[in-house]
């Protein structure tokens, strides 16, 4: 662990470093009840999973696991032999962030990544990575993997998932969902959770609470339940079995009361929004994509880079080529504008 002294200002580094919003701590406390069933045959974690089916519209079998490594890395395992491949983007998280989880918890499924620009991966590509061998020394295609949003902060619009689902199911692909930050995809496009889904064809979604402000858990709901047979054995031998499953469970039950995952999602992208109005403001500051969730990329000058580090913002500059600034539920007007003060305040 870090020497204290290096420890800076986090509030846009990622949504990972907000806290836990207040109704979901609150929905913790009240979880808090004497004693109930365990590994998930509980009650709350019962409702919970209703409440997420309703949410995708009825369907689904649902799994809460600890983050999103694992809640990929197991929904590509149950879709895959080892000897098929995942299509996804070049900047999916699947291939640059989680250590190799998705080939090593499917025993050898090769990532075939496709390069974008935008972080979207497109219908001609992945026909062509599926159609350009078909022989038996090319990993089988066997899934594709779409992030919503992307990992660029860029979303697919629901016509765009309309034909990536066309080619996936044309070609026997599966279709994962990596929707660590679903919510804010549902908000920026304005569309409900269940049309989303049902665009995208998905088989299964990982579903993500944690940047959402929900706690410390992600759901894993498998639409196409053939997929799910013996999940529950996955989850247990990766350690993924939460004995006190309720603590993952409430507060995504909290989060459905009064569309609480929709308006922390909401802050998010709004934030995100005004700071990339304010940024563009900037002279000498240029917004490299479209804000269309709750990042913001943007290219700074070297003189912009000493003002931040000056200041001890911490952000990466290693994603999608420029400064990536992540608003999440906690993100106020103040934080922007304190960021935005930096870079225009003279030194
Ligand atoms: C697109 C995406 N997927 C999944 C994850 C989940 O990763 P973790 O295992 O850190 O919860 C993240 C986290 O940053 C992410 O950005």
């Amino acid at each position: 662990m870090r020497d204290s002294a290096a420890f800076k200002d986090t509030r846009f580094a990622s949504d990972n470093t907000a806290g836990i919003c207040p109704e979901a701590w609150q929905a913790l406390r009240d979880a808090d009840q004497g004693s109930c069933p365990s590994y998930g045959e509980d009650a709350l974690t019962a409702r919970a999973a209703d409440a997420i089916r309703a949410a995708l519209g009825g369907e689904g079998d649902v799994y809460f696991v600890f983050n999103g490594t694992a809640a990929n890395s197991l929904a590509l395992a149950a879709c895959c032999q080892s000897y098929h491949s995942v299509i996804c983007s070049d900047v999916a998280h699947i291939v640059t962030d989680e250590c190799g989880a998705p080939e090593f918890f499917s025993n050898g499924t090769k990532l075939l990544a496709v390069r974008t620009e935008d972080g979207k991966v497109t219908p001609a590509e992945v026909e062509r990575l599926v159609t350009h061998r078909s022989d038996l020394h090319y990993p089988k295609p066997r899934v594709l993997s779409l992030t919503l949003p992307t990992e660029l902060g860029t979303l697919y619009s629901l016509e765009e998932l309309r034909a990536l689902a066309a080619v996936a199911r044309r070609h026997g692909l599966a279709v994962h969902l990596d929707g660590a930050r679903f919510a804010n995809a549902v908000v920026g496009l304005g569309v409900s959770a269940a049309e989303l889904v049902a665009a995208a064809g998905a088989d299964v979604l990982c579903f993500g609470a944690v940047k959402n402000g929900l706690g410390f858990g992600e759901a894993v709901v498998f639409r196409n339940r053939a997929l799910s047979a013996e999940f529950s054995w996955r989850c247990k031998q990766s350690g993924q079995l939460a004995s006190k499953m309720r603590y993952l469970a409430a507060p995504w039950l909290r989060g459905f009361q009064d569309e609480l995952w929709l308006r922390n999602a909401e802050n998010a992208n709004r934030s995100a929004r005004s700071l990339a109005a304010q940024l563009s403001a900037v002279p000498g500051a240029r917004l490299v994509r479209p804000v269309e969730a709750n990042a913001v990329f943007v290219e700074l000058s070297a003189e912009h880079h000493e003002k931040l580090k000056s200041a001890g913002w911490a952000y990466y500059t290693f994603i999608g080529g420029a400064a990536r600034f992540v608003c999440s539920w906690a993100t106020t007007p103040a934080d922007v504008d304190a960021l935005v003060a930096t870079l225009t305040t003279s030194s």
